[in-house]
């Protein structure tokens, strides 16, 4: 391979290896989900509202973040865990802890229960809806990823 060109391959090498250390944050992840799941709503229900109220801002993936930060192993978690998502200072101070009791008003208007936080979701009225949304919520769970760094 001519000199020149191999210069050339290592330098863009370079380049790319610089743009995505400083523009990317390793891909987060939450704590495995400890508390039973929550019964007093239908998950199953809770997955269709989901789809139609939530998934174009969440993913379910870490790394994925959307406009909003992924949800997986979101129940139980605190409140802007994750540091591979820009959070709202609202919600990084907040000292929240998603449950049942904070899910339910954040769900229900954002803006209202949480006033700085960046989540501009349609309110959801429906007491019923918000509990089989927080019942959905409540099954995704995931291991940790093993870590083959040490750390
Ligand atoms: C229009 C986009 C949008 C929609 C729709 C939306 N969210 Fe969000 N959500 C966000 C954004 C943006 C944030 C980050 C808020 C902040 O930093 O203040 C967020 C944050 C959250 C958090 C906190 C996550 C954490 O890591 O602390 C939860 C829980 C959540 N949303 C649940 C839901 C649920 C459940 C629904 C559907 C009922 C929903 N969101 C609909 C954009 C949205």
């Amino acid at each position: 391979m001519p000199i020149n060109i191999k210069f050339r391959l290592s330098g863009m090498l370079i380049a790319v290896l610089l743009v995505s250390a400083c523009e990317k944050t390793p891909a987060d992840y939450r704590a495995p989900v400890t508390l039973p799941e929550y019964t007093q709503g239908n998950a199953d229900q809770g997955a269709i509202i989901y789809g139609d109220a939530c998934a174009q801002c969440h993913q379910l993936t870490p790394g994925l973040n959307k406009k909003g930060p992924q949800l997986m192993n979101i129940y139980g978690a605190s409140a802007a865990e994750l540091a591979d998502y820009d959070y709202s200072d609202a919600l990084s101070s907040s000292g929240w802890v998603w449950d049942a009791e904070t899910l339910d008003p954040y769900i229900a208007d954002a803006e209202k229960a949480m006033p700085g936080s960046k989540m501009l979701s349609d309110p959801m009225p429906d007491a019923n809806e918000r509990a089989d949304v927080i019942a959905y919520l409540s099954t995704l769970r995931a291991a940790a990823p093993v870590s083959t760094e040490d750390q």
